[in-house]
């Protein structure tokens, strides 16, 4: 499974990096406006810094709602750096340009997946990625899991080599039950990757390891 940060925050993917654990990054529009990152050259920049920290696989996402803007603003997107993918949200025109850009070699993440139906299409269209977005569905009384697990369903069924990369991951637990669904990719803030880390029994065990070690030295 692959691990992707969901941040804009260089420091934060620096930390993740360190880690050697990790495979991209996913960014969008808030996360970029929580930053404090505005204008086009601003947006930009960020977007090669990124791309100068991590190997692969850095989500940069259009702006645009039309088709040929999407257009136009993806393939300048993706001309940046051969790391980025262009993320495109689900609406009509998002599933056109989606399909021009695999017919081009770009790659894609379909954002703002809140169906299995919404998956099925943008398989179809040829996305690199899907987002479902988990935490969001949760947040509604909705079953976030239970939609990565019908995607992996439809796309095991037609063998479709679009990925299903789950977004919106609140904790570790859920980075944990996407690994069990079979989620291609996780995308999530530092603080839940950081959250695979802990358990009590590993800092107590630790702690007793290392006192018995220095009383054995007679420490
Ligand atoms: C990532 O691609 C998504 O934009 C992100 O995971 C959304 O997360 P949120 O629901 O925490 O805003």
């Amino acid at each position: 499974m692959k691990f992707f940060i969901d941040t804009a925050n260089l420091d934060q993917i620096r930390e993740a990096h360190d880690l050697g654990i990790l495979d991209g990054v996913t960014t969008n529009p808030s996360l970029m406006a929580k930053e404090g990152i505005t204008g086009q050259e601003n947006v930009i920049n960020h977007y090669k810094a990124i791309c100068d920290i991590v190997e692969d696989n850095v989500s940069a996402e259009v702006i645009a709602t039309t088709f040929d803007e999407i257009v136009k603003e993806g393939e300048a997107l993706a001309a940046l750096n051969p790391k980025i993918v262009v993320k495109v949200p689900m609406i009509k025109d998002g599933v056109k340009a989606i399909k021009y850009f695999s017919s081009k070699g770009i790659k894609t993440n379909c954002t703002l997946i809140f169906s299995a139906g919404q998956a099925l299409l943008a398989a179809k269209a040829g996305a690199t990625y899907v987002s479902p977005f988990l935490g969001r569905l949760d947040d509604i009384s909705s079953d976030g899991l239970a939609l990565i697990e019908d995607i992996r369903t439809i796309f095991d069924n037609y063998g479709y080599e679009t990925q299903i990369l789950a977004a919106s991951i609140r904790g570790p637990l859920h980075i944990v039950n996407c690994a069990k669904l079979g989620a291609d990719v996780i995308t999530a803030p530092l603080a839940a990757i950081a959250g695979l880390l802990k358990h009590p029994l590993t800092d107590s065990g630790l702690a007793t390891f290392l006192a018995d070690h220095a009383k054995a030295a007679g420490k």
